[in-house]
């Protein structure tokens, strides 16, 4: 029988590493999840006995913080120097690196969806310190693949649609970022993604380096918020009454690229992957939200 790979995948609790790791698992492939209590990307010794000790065939960096409430060392701690260490360790241990990274790294004033070469412009410390990620892991080995990828939602962990119901239930009036256009991603859809592209490496299709790859029809982020609370009104009665649009300054983030679309034509052309709809992936996480709850 063929034999899948062994993935070994970091930030295994999150979004990402969460929905990956189950459907790696359902997909044959032999997988470890790690959770940052079981490894920390930027302590080298542990990463380096650890890859030593399970021999991973491949390694997904799904570790990582969202903006909000982020300062800059812990930009840099997590953004830059935990793929550092994968980076090299991985190198010496000729492991291949699937690296996560996001459209953070643009300027943020195209209106046009960025393709993989554009022109880097980081609009924060943010952006710098994943950009810096991203250049570590070219630099320090050849079998990688950084995928970026659009604003990831799932119905767990520090998802947006969570956040959002939660406030939702609390107050007639949420306030939401303005002048935001995106395409949010379901880390369901970007799982499928992730296995498809090993799959590929694996049966020796040298397509390595950097792509792009989020789910079809741009939005704001307001009226992302909107479609949320529309998608769950259908199953509960919210107290909200308005959501608020204001400067994303005044919601004490980092400043994020206002337009932080992306061209995936390059990951259909290499891998033949093919775009998704993010509202059908959005109405399944709502929906799976409302049947656990039951
Ligand atoms: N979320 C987005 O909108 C978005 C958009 C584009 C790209 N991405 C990228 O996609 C990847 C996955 O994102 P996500 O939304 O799934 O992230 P997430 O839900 O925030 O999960 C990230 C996980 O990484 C863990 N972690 C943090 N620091 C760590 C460390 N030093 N060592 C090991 N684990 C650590 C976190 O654990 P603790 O919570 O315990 O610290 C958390 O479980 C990240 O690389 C992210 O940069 C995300």
């Amino acid at each position: 029988m063929f034999e899948l790979p062994k993935l070994l995948i970091t930030g295994a609790e999150g979004q990402l590493g969460y929905e990956l790791s189950a459907q790696a698992q359902e997909q044959g492939f032999e997988v470890v999840s790690c959770s940052h209590d079981d490894l920390d990307i930027c302590d080298w010794q542990a990463v380096a006995a650890l890859f030593a000790e399970l021999k991973p065939d491949y390694v997904v960096n799904a570790a990582g913080k969202t903006l909000l409430g982020l300062d800059s060392e812990a930009c840099f701690n997590i953004n830059f120097q935990g793929p550092e260490v994968l980076a090299q360790v991985c190198s010496d241990q000729d492991i291949a690196l699937i690296h996560l990274s996001c459209a953070e790294v643009f300027g943020g004033d195209s209106e046009i969806p960025y393709r993989e070469d554009d022109d880097i412009a980081p609009p924060s410390d943010y952006g710098r310190s994943i950009y810096q990620g991203e250049q570590a892991v070219r630099q320090h080995m050849c079998r990688h693949l950084i995928l970026r990828t659009g604003w990831l939602f799932s119905a767990r962990g520090q998802s947006s649609v969570l956040k959002l119901l939660e406030q939702a239930r609390k107050a007639d009036q949420v306030c939401v970022a303005d002048g935001l256009v995106g395409s949010p991603t379901s880390a369901v859809d970007l799982s499928r993604v992730v296995t498809a592209i090993i799959k590929q490496l694996d049966c020796g299709v040298e397509n390595w380096g950097t792509y792009h790859y989020c789910a079809t029809e741009t939005v704001s982020w307001f009226g992302f918020c909107e479609t949320i609370i529309a998608a769950a009104r259908q199953y509960e009665d919210l107290p909200l009454e308005q959501l608020v649009s204001v400067h994303q300054s005044e919601l004490g983030s980092h400043p994020r690229a206002t337009y932080s679309v992306l061209n995936c034509e390059q990951v259909l052309r290499d891998f033949g992957i093919h775009q998704r709809s993010w509202r059908t992936g959005l109405m399944k996480v709502v929906r799976n939200l409302y049947d656990w709850a039951e």
